[in-house]
């Protein structure tokens, strides 16, 4: 009896296995209730008195040792995993991606553009101070112009307001940079208006400053032309509207022509074959000079866009809301302009 079971213990010391099937015959051969385990129990009956214990922890430290094995056995399965079927030349499933907002594609579409003719991006802070704000743009207290943009204050400190627009950008950099000065400030800008389908309370801008030696209307009227044909196409036109703004003289709006009836008139222009895409003027020497640049020598241009209003344009859409619901489904339409 002895003898056998050390013989058995040899045999599945040595038993190593390299496939399921192996495995299965050796659970079988052992541990079913005709194997070998079974047949050593029965055999345990005849065993003498003395030799009981003895025997009895043997045959117990068999069973474990066969356990043992064949969980040993699947742990490494579970590790390796290896797929029987496996095909490497099969097609893999489609991922999902996801898609760039609609206004980040607007706003690196007009960066590109304005890139293209050497502008450089200049970033600064959504809460501003009154002065950067307003008024170093010729918009001191009390201006009335100041009316144009409802500005969201700071309660404790009036001091301290959300910028109603990126031209705060455009003073710092005046602060910081002597001309020739070519820059695009694109970013977020609060207005606190009723929320609706054409406004608002936050939005956002890419606003754009030129400032060299003999700066004239004709640059700006130029640059804004090739901007609009790169951004509507080729075949665009624009046309300058005299319009106010406290930092600039003269001061214009410009429209472009509509891109969706190409200026024949249409619901969307309300048939004036025209869309209002901008406002721009010459800077006021005040501005310059409250910003450090000396106005008897340097001249500029500043123009400033809602990029909300371009993507509603360029993607016909008809409700600003659209773009802060967040809603996948409208997100979605997004996924081929990556
Ligand atoms: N800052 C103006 C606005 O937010 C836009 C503008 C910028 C107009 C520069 C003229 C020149 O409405």
């Amino acid at each position: 009896m002895k003898q056998k079971i050390s013989q058995i213990t040899k045999e599945v010391d040595s038993f190593q296995p390299k496939s399921l099937e192996e495995i299965t015959v050796f659970r079988l051969k052992y541990l079913t209730k005709n194997g070998l385990l079974n047949a050593l129990f029965n055999d345990f009956k005849n065993v003498s008195e003395t030799e009981k214990k003895e025997v009895g922890q043997a045959i117990n430290n068999l069973k474990i040792k066969i356990k043992e094995k064949i969980s040993a056995f699947s742990e490494i399965k579970k590790q390796i995993k290896t797929p029987t079927n496996f095909d490497l030349s099969k097609p893999t499933k489609k991922n999902n991606l996801g898609s760039r907002h609609p206004l980040s594609l607007v706003e690196s579409e007009i960066v590109r553009v304005f890139s293209s003719i050497g502008f450089n991006i200049s970033e600064g802070p959504e809460i501003e101070d009154d002065w950067h704000n307003f008024t170093a743009l010729n918009t001191p207290k009390e201006h009335p112009a100041r009316d144009m943009q409802d500005t969201f204050f700071i309660q404790t400190d009036p001091d301290i307001l959300l910028r109603s627009h990126t031209s705060s950008v455009q003073v710092r950099h005046m602060q910081n940079n002597q001309p020739p000065i070519r820059i695009i400030s694109p970013g977020r800008v609060y207005r606190n208006e009723a929320i609706s389908a054409r406004a608002h309370c936050l939005f956002h801008q890419v606003e754009g400053l030129y400032i060299d030696t003999n700066v004239t209307f004709a640059d700006l009227k130029q640059t804004l032309l090739f901007f609009a044909k790169e951004l509507f196409g080729e075949k665009s036109k624009i046309r300058l509207r005299p319009s106010y703004f406290p930092f600039t003289e003269p001061s214009a709006e410009v429209d472009v022509s509509c891109n969706i009836c190409s200026g024949k008139g249409c619901p969307v222009c309300k048939h004036t074959g025209y869309l209002e895409v901008l406002g721009c003027g010459m800077i006021d020497p005040n501005v310059l000079d409250n910003c450090g640049i000396d106005s008897k020598i340097y001249a500029g241009y500043a123009f400033g866009m809602g990029i909300e209003r371009i993507a509603m344009l360029k993607y016909r859409v008809n409700d600003l809301r659209l773009f802060y619901e967040n809603d996948v489904r409208f997100l979605n339409q997004f996924c081929s302009e990556i």
